[in-house]
């Protein structure tokens, strides 16, 4: 996958950091992890989406929202009119963090250091591909963007806010929206993300 180049860190000469995504160590979410996902998309993309961490397939095949909650997310940006290879998809921590369920591997919510550490390679991104908006695609996401481990979601759904040189778009994560058992209430919250990528999209012209 793509890497983004970095320093090495002269701060912790006991603890070099790695130049490779793949290789980082700032965390230990790695030694359970096939592999690091990076973003990916169009270079200097207006819109940025992130999620919060990769999922089953994004770990086994080494790219963003490519299992279900990636079709889902396909389905509600082409219901916005929202051309995915034209937006940078990643996500706000890189590995996958999981506990075994059987022969499944279930995902786990990353710990809020876990976040804080993998932050340093949103940054790097948000520095190369300099989006106008990002979308935050739930509240771990939310929390990486604002770089605020106390933000909620349901405060930052109604309108965009301004961060930095972005403006930040709130909305559910398309696996929260998988998993609302109630089919009108499912409805609803993908109407949500739907409406949020529009938004996004319109923020851009
Ligand atoms: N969920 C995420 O947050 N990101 C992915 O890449 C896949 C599922």
């Amino acid at each position: 996958g793509a890497t983004i180049p970095i320093a090495a860190d002269e701060a912790q000469p006991q603890r070099q950091q790695p130049h490779k995504l793949d290789e980082c160590r700032r965390c230990d979410l790695w030694q359970h992890a096939t592999q690091a996902v990076p973003g990916e998309g169009a270079k200097h993309a207006r819109i940025m989406l992130v999620g919060e961490q990769p999922g089953d397939q994004e770990d086994l095949q080494g790219h963003p929202f490519v299992g279900p909650a990636g079709t889902l997310l396909d389905k509600a940006l082409e219901q916005a009119g929202v051309d995915r290879a034209k937006v940078y998809v990643t996500n706000a921590v890189k590995h996958f963090k999981w506990e075994p369920r059987g022969k499944r591997r279930l995902h786990k919510t990353p710990a809020q250091k876990e976040v804080a550490a993998c932050h340093y390679w949103l940054e790097a991104e948000l520095a190369k591909v300099q989006p106008d908006v990002v979308v935050a695609l739930g509240s771990t996401a939310l929390k990486s963007v604002l770089e605020d481990g106390r933000a909620r979601l349901k405060d930052f759904m109604e309108a965009p806010v301004r961060h930095g040189n972005v403006l930040v778009v709130a909305t559910y994560h398309p696996a929260f929206i998988l998993r609302v058992p109630e089919q009108e209430a499912r409805e609803q919250a993908m109407e949500a993300l739907v409406h949020a990528l529009r938004t996004a999209h319109e923020l851009t012209l």
